[in-house]
């Protein structure tokens, strides 16, 4: 791929370990699964938002901003992650939060609990504004410039044809390291939310012509709505990279995300404990341990076989499941598996 980045400043630790998880290969009893660890982006930077972050925070020092204001579910991972990555670097930082429905005073745990410790200013913002965040957010800026700040604004999940590059860069790491896996190609099987990973990755694999299978497992929108996201991204970055966009295919999978964004069943959160005690590593139920419900249920039903492989894209996330009611597995002794 002979395309530049953008400028870009460090924030990840990188690059993540691509694990074989034999464990939980075997237990499940389909496809050979391998774990790439952006959980281990950073503690508090961890997961796949501050791959995009390093894009956002570069262009954001050189466009003289003192502020970034973003926004995001009450727990959200890239709200986190932009809260900490300013205290790092020197800026203020606002947060547009979408309280859920009938929450007065969100319970301090979690990635909230962090935003609030990394000093950020927080908004809340009913559900019905969840539409006009986009506005809302040029509002705060402007009220910052009023007060005589600069700010960068920094959208949902940094999912544009900026904070896609983190994903590209991503992907030259892992088709680095994917190339000990042996036998079939890899499906890439990762979370999808604001479409700015799922962009990254099909991007990166379009022009670097890898042979991988990409599947992009929605956490709560629809296939369409993801698919929308993705080629919106694609399209802009193609008319600022003056290049075609990508043609490459990838599955969009809305089958699994039962209730909608953040609900998760009894069911679901058993999947994720199991995959924790066959594995040692933590999952959100929102995003990563909703992606690997989905992947179980695909092994289930015979979507992929033994001689198959699957990358799960650990996308990270697990200060989440302090926010989640495990209760249940309080009531059964370990090991699950
Ligand atoms: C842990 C985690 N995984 C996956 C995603 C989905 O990534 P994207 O929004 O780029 O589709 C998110 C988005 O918030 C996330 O927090």
């Amino acid at each position: 791929m002979t395309q530049e980045l953008p400028p870009r400043i460090h924030l990840a630790s990188l690059p993540t370990p691509l694990e074989h998880a034999e464990r939980l290969s075997k237990h499940w009893g389909g496809p050979q699964i391998w774990i790439k660890r952006d959980d281990l982006t950073g503690f508090g930077l961890s997961g796949n938002k501050v791959r995009k972050l390093e894009f956002h925070f570069a262009a954001a020092a050189a466009s003289g901003a003192d502020t970034v204001i973003t926004c995001g579910a009450v727990q959200s991972n890239h709200s986190r992650a932009t809260a900490l990555a300013a205290a790092r670097l020197g800026y203020r930082c606002i947060l547009l939060l979408r309280k859920p429905d009938c929450v007065e005073v969100p319970e301090l745990q979690g990635n909230y609990l962090l935003d609030r410790l990394a000093g950020a200013t927080i908004r809340f913002m009913p559900p019905n504004d969840w539409e006009l965040r986009d506005e809302l957010m040029s509002a705060e800026a402007a009220t910052q410039r009023a007060a005589g700040h600069a700010a960068w604004v920094i959208p949902e999940g940094a999912s544009d044809a900026l904070g896609m590059w983190g994903f590209v860069v991503a992907m030259r790491e892992l088709a680095d390291q994917a190339v000990r896996i042996t036998g079939a190609p890899a499906t890439l099987w990762h979370a999808a939310s604001s479409g700015g990973t799922t962009a990254g990755i099909g991007w990166a694999a379009d022009r670097l012509g890898l042979d991988i299978p990409i599947a992009a497992c929605s956490i709560g929108d629809s296939a369409a709505e993801i698919k929308a996201k993705v080629s919106a991204i694609w399209q802009q970055a193609a008319i600022e990279t003056a290049t075609e966009t990508p043609t490459v295919p990838i599955e969009y999978i809305d089958r699994h995300i039962g209730g909608g964004y953040g609900i998760v069943s009894d069911e679901d959160l058993d999947i994720q404990a199991e995959a924790t005690s066959l594995t040692g590593q933590v999952f959100d139920p929102t995003y990563t341990g909703k992606a690997l419900v989905g992947l179980r249920r695909e092994i289930a039903a015979g979507t992929y076989g033994k001689k198959d492989n699957i990358i799960f894209w650990h996308t990270g996330g697990g200060f989440a499941a302090f926010s989640h009611d495990f209760s249940r597995i309080a009531a059964a002794d370990g090991p699950h598996a």
